[in-house]
């Protein structure tokens, strides 16, 4: 996916090397809050750390076809919607994303996320997507409970933020047309 429109002043655009000092300064800005629920924040030090998540982005869709798009509202960019990875010999897609929060409540990552999974049905044709949420991230699992995951398990001490352990709740969605699952 290179360019997704979504409506008028929002969209999905791959992200370039030349993203990277506005995807630095996004981060930047809004360290505090990002870092609540993601672990990457306070390694992001520099320009040089966007320009690696960038580039490696990049190498990844040559060789799996995960991508990094990044999520512009009316010119801005607000944040970044990606595939952790793609599980080829299982068919699985494992999506993450973010938004500044200044663009929260508006709608705008349940949108981004519908155009990444029906992408990842319809043109990757994984069978399945799944995504990991805090136990504690309401705003995270309100949304893909409204994009009609189900949730699957639940991993304890899942993921070390910083200076504490947090548990993760697995929700899945199943490609309605994947031939080989229940
Ligand atoms: C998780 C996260 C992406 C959710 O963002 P969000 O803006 O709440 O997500 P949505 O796009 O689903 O927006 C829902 C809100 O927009 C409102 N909304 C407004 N217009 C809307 C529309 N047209 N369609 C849907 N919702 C709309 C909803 O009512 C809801 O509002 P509420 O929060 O007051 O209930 C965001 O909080 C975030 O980036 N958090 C930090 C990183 C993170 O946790 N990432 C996920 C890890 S699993």
């Amino acid at each position: 996916m290179l360019r997704h429109h979504i409506h008028p002043g929002l969209e999905l655009r791959l992200l370039q090397l030349t993203d990277a000092p506005r995807l630095f300064a996004l981060v930047d800005a809004n360290r505090k809050s990002l870092r609540t629920w993601l672990p990457w924040v306070d390694a992001t030090t520099k320009l040089s750390h966007s320009q690696k998540f960038i580039a490696e982005a990049l190498r990844d869709r040559e060789k799996t076809r995960a991508y990094a798009a990044g999520i512009w509202s009316s010119g801005e960019l607000v944040g970044v919607i990606w595939h952790n990875r793609i599980d080829w010999a299982n068919r699985v897609a494992f999506p993450a994303y973010w938004l500044v929060p200044s663009a929260e409540g508006r709608g705008i990552m349940r949108a981004a996320c519908q155009v990444v999974i029906e992408h990842a049905f319809n043109q990757l044709k994984v069978d399945r997507v799944i995504v990991a949420v805090a136990t504690e991230n309401h705003r995270a699992a309100a949304l893909v409970r409204r994009l009609g995951f189900a949730q699957i398990s639940t991993l304890k001490k899942a993921e070390w933020l910083y200076d504490h352990f947090v548990d993760h709740s697995i929700y899945q969605r199943i490609n309605p047309t994947a031939s080989s699952l229940p």
